[in-house]
C-alpha cells in the first residue's frame, strides 16, 4: 500500500459490519439445523476463511454481497481443518457449537494474530464444567460429551478473566445444553451481546449479555433466523483516528456511538471535536491542536486493546508525552518500532509505551506485524509527509473491509501496488542522480 500523506480527508465513510461479530455469528449458525441468514457481513479474508471452515464441516454456505446464508442441517463432521483454524482464532470458538450439536469436536489449537500467547484454557475449563471430556494432544483439542444423549449439562462457570472468546464459546455451548448455565465474570463486549441477540433470534434463552453475569437456559433446538450484524466499532474507531491525525471533516455511519464511548472520550480529551449526528452517525471535525493523553487498555467498557495501535499513531504527533499501558495482550506493541521509522519518538518497556510527540512524521517503508498494527501504519502514513509504503497487507485484509477504497473515496492519496512496484519505488531515491 502506498500512501502520500499530509492530505486532509473529507466526506462520508460507510462503516461495515463488525468482523468479530460476523465471525462468531457464523460459528453460532452451527447451532441451528434450519436456514440462517446473516446480513451486513463485511468483505474480509477472515470471513472467507471462516466460510471455508464451515464448508469443510459439511455446512451449506452461500454468499451474495453482504448477505450470508448458512444451513447446518446436514452437518455431521466434528473435525475442523487444521490449515484454516490455525490461521483464524475465531474459528476455534466454534468448538462450543459443534460440541453442542454433535456431542463431539476435534479442533486444532487456534491461530490468529501473534499478539501474545492467547491460550484457550478458559474455553476448555468451561466445557469441562458442562460435562465434556477434553484432551489436548498433538495440537488438537479433542472434546466429547459422555452419556447416551451426548448433551452438555448446564453449569456454574466463573471465568478467571473476562475473555471474549471464552464467553462466546460457552454461551454457544450452553444454548443447547440440558438445564441452566451461569457464566460469571463474563466479557461485556458489544460482540458478545450481538451473539446473544443472534442466538435469541433463533429461540435461545439468554439473559444478561452485556453484563458480567450471563444466564442461559438450554433449549432442545433452535429455529431459522434473519439477522443483521452490528457496525464495526473498531473500523469506525480507526477512521476516527485517521480523521483526527489528518485534521479532517468526516462523517461515519452507521455506528453505535455507545459502543465507541471510551474511544470518543479519549479523542475529546486529546482535543478532537466529535459530534453525534442522529442516532447512528458520528462527525469528526479538525482539531486545533492534538493534546497528549494516557491510555490503559482494558476489557469493555474500558479502552479497547484493538484501538491501541491506531491511537499510538495519533499520540506520536500530539503535543507532549503520552503513555500506553497494554494490559490485555502481552505482545502488542510491535508497531512502535515501525512508527519510529516514520520519525516517531516511542520507547517501549515491557507492556508500556512512552510516546514523545513530534511535530511531523516522514514517509518510509514499513511492515505491519498484525492486523491493528498494520492499521496504525496506515493512519500514520496518512499524516506523514511524502510516501509511506506499507507491507503486511495480508493482516489488513483480514479485518478491514476495502480500507484503501474507503480512504480513497474521502480524498486520501492511497494506492495498492504489486510487490515489484514497491521495490522499484524503494530503490528509486538511491539510484536517482542528485
Ligand atoms: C477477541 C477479539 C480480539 C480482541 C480481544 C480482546 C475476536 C475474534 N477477537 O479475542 O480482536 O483483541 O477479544 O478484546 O473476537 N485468555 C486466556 N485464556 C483463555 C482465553 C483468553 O488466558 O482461555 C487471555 C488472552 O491470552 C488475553 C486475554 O485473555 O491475554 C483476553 O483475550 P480474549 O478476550 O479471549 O480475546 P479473544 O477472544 O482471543
Amino acid at each position: 500500500m502506498q500512501i502520500w500523506g499530509g492530505h486532509p480527508l473529507q466526506g462520508h465513510v460507510k462503516i461495515s459490519g463488525a468482523k468479530n461479530s460476523a465471525l462468531v455469528l457464523m460459528a453460532g449458525a452451527l447451532l441451528c439445523s434450519e436456514d440462517c441468514r446473516i446480513r451486513n457481513v463485511p468483505m474480509l479474508a477472515d470471513v472467507e476463511r471462516m466460510s471455508q471452515v464451515l464448508l469443510a464441516l459439511g455446512v451449506g454456505v452461500k454468499r451474495d454481497g453482504e448477505v450470508l446464508d448458512i444451513n447446518a442441517k446436514d452437518f455431521a463432521t466434528s473435525k475442523a481443518p487444521y490449515e484454516l483454524v490455525t490461521q483464524l482464532r475465531a474459528s476455534f470458538f466454534a468448538i462450543g457449537s459443534i460440541l453442542a450439536r454433535l456431542g463431539v469436536a476435534q479442533m486444532p489449537l487456534p491461530g490468529g494474530c501473534a499478539i501474545g500467547a492467547r491460550p484457550v484454557d478458559l474455553h476448555v475449563r468451561g466445557l469441562q464444567a458442562m460435562g465434556a471430556e477434553v484432551q489436548i494432544e498433538h495440537g488438537i483439542c479433542n472434546a466429547y460429551v459422555p452419556g447416551s444423549n451426548r448433551r452438555l449439562k448446564g453449569a456454574k462457570i466463573y471465568l478467571d478473566s473476562p475473555s471474549v472468546g471464552a464467553t462466546e464459546t460457552l454461551m454457544m455451548a450452553a444454548t443447547l445444553a440440558d438445564g441452566e448455565t451461569l457464566i460469571e465474570n463474563a466479557a461485556r463486549e458489544p460482540e458478545v451481546v450481538d451473539l446473544a441477540n443472534f442466538c435469541k433470534s433463533m429461540g435461545a434463552k439468554i439473559q444478561g449479555a452485556g453484563t458480567s453475569t450471563i444466564t442461559i437456559v438450554g433449549v432442545e433446538k433452535l429455529h431459522s433466523t434473519d439477522y443483521t450484524v452490528i457496525p464495526d466499532r473498531i473500523e469506525a474507531g480507526t477512521f476516527l483516528t485517521a480523521g483526527a491525525i489528518t485534521r479532517s471533516d468526516l462523517l461515519l455511519s452507521p455506528v453505535v456511538p455507545e459502543h465507541l464511548l471510551p474511544v470518543i472520550a479519549k479523542l475529546r480529551e486529546m482535543g478532537v471535536p466529535i459530534i453525534e449526528e442522529g442516532t447512528n452517525s458520528l462527525r469528526i471535525k479538525p482539531a486545533d491542536a492534538l493534546k497528549a493523553a494516557d491510555i490503559e487498555t482494558l476489557p469493555h467498557p474500558g479502552f479497547p486493546t484493538d484501538m491501541q495501535a491506531p491511537f499510538m499513531s495519533l499520540m506520536a504527533v500530539a503535543d507532549g508525552d503520552s503513555l500506553i499501558n497494554e494490559t490485555v495482550f502481552e505482545n502488542r506493541l510491535r508497531h512502535a518500532s515501525e512508527l519510529n521509522r516514520l520519525g516517531a519518538d516511542i520507547r517501549v518497556k515491557g507492556n508500556i509505551a512512552f510516546i514523545r510527540g513530534v511535530p511531523v512524521l516522514s514517509g518510509a517503508p514499513v511492515i505491519g506485524s498484525d492486523l491493528r498494527a498494520a492499521a496504525a501504519l496506515v493512519v500514520a502514513g496518512l499524516a506523514a509527509s511524502g510516501l509511506t509504503t506499507i507491507k503486511g497487507l495480508q493482516f489488513l485484509d483480514r479485518g478491514y473491509d476495502r480500507l484503501d477504497l474507503k480512504l480513497l473515496s474521502v480524498g486520501a492519496k492511497i494506492k495498492r501496488v504489486s510487490e515489484a512496484e514497491t521495490e522499484a519505488d524503494e530503490t528509486a531515491p538511491y539510484l536517482a542522480p542528485k
